[in-house]
């Protein structure tokens, strides 16, 4: 017995493992159910008690080795595959996937750019305002219902989350001198019930300017420049008077449909129109607010949500679908962001 697992020892100390096939073998051999080491311990039941412990450390060494060359056999195979692949450097790159743009992203850039040809700057502001900022400089009276907490999501009785992106319109007012030509793109929060056509955060682009004789006839042009660059240029306005308590006259503005070319459809409404944002002249009384001469300046101003435009422009049916993550509509618009 002690000759057999001697013999055993060298023939594995001398078995070459260079190939997968030859490491099958090895196993078939020596480590498999019917293999020697199996028989081994089947011979092993026989043997007298007194040898029993003496030999049974052998086996056991030597089954350790066995186990030991084949293991070792099997790391060095997939490491020489990883360093050849590694090594070849005329093979081509492991393919990976770049991402997209979000689409709000894709819709963002596309308005702020329209505006920016005709000489718009952009300006940023907090996400966090305070009641000043969001309501009171824009003319909202002390008991509008915006400021209920129904709307607002409020953090103490002095700052909430910002309703709008016009509270940037009233910094840029208070930091800056006229003339103003901007927008103000931003998250903007509501205490909305979040459903397919509503939620309780969304993304604003506002747009202010103001200089000395602005009238609403360059508000409307304006925005008929927008809306056709957006939407196409066969894109016709509408305006329809509104109220906004910081805008006076207000409207809001609807394009023509181009998804059916006014003829009808579920998007429209079977009405030709679809609404895309508010706009208005600046009310003198914000004017005043943020320091500036009523007398001397005037000016326009709009809003509309980011993801109405969105959902119109690629048919997007569900807002959540833009907060989700889900990648299976993040690169529907791998295309649209090139
Ligand atoms: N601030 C308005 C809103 O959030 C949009 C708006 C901006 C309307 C500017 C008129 C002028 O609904």
């Amino acid at each position: 017995m002690k000759q057999k697992i001697e013999t055993l020892l060298q023939e594995i100390e001398m078995s070459i493992i260079e190939s997968p096939e030859q490491a099958e073998q090895y196993r078939l051999k020596y480590l498999s159910k019917k293999g020697e080491l199996n028989n081994l311990f089947a011979d092993f039941k026989n043997i007298d008690s007194s040898e029993k412990k003496e030999i049974g450390v052998l086996i056991n060494n030597l089954k350790e080795r066995a186990q030991h060359k084949f293991n070792e056999a099997q790391l060095l195979q997939s490491n020489t595959t990883y360093t050849q692949a590694q090594n070849d450097l005329t093979k081509p790159g492991f393919p990976f996937s770049i991402g997209t743009l979000h689409p709000l992203t894709i819709t963002r850039q596309s308005i702020l750019a329209i505006f920016e040809r005709i000489g718009f700057t952009v300006a940023e502001g907090p996400e966090i305002e305070d009641d000043w900022h969001n309501f009171s400089a824009l003319n909202f009276p002390e008991d509008h219902p915006a400021r209920d907490m129904q709307d607002t999501f409020f953090i103490d009785k002095d700052f909430a989350l910002r309703t709008h992106t016009s509270s940037v319109q009233v910094r840029l007012m208070e930091n800056q001198k006229p003339p103003f030509r901007s927008l103000m793109p931003g998250r903007v929060y509501r205490n909305e019930a979040i459903s397919a056509r509503a939620h309780c955060f969304f993304h604003q682009i506002e747009g202010l300017y103001i200089d000395k004789n602005v009238s609403f006839a360059d508000m409307k042009q304006t925005l008929l420049y927008f809306a056709q660059e957006m939407f196409g240029a066969k894109t016709k306005i509408r305006l329809r008077p509104s109220y906004f308590p910081f805008t006076e006259p207000s409207a809001e503005m609807d394009v023509s449909c181009f998804i059916c070319n006014s003829k009808g459809c579920t998007v429209c409404k079977h009405s030709g129109w679809v609404e895309i944002m508010g706009c208005g002249m600046v009310d003198p009384a914000v004017l005043i607010n943020c320091g500036i001469d009523h007398e001397k300046y005037s000016g326009f101003a709009f809003g509309m949500g980011i993801e109405r435009i969105a959902m119109l422009k690629y048919k997007v049916n569900d807002l959540r679908l833009f907060s989700e993550n889900d990648i299976r509509f993040l690169n529907q618009f791998q295309s649209a962001s090139e």
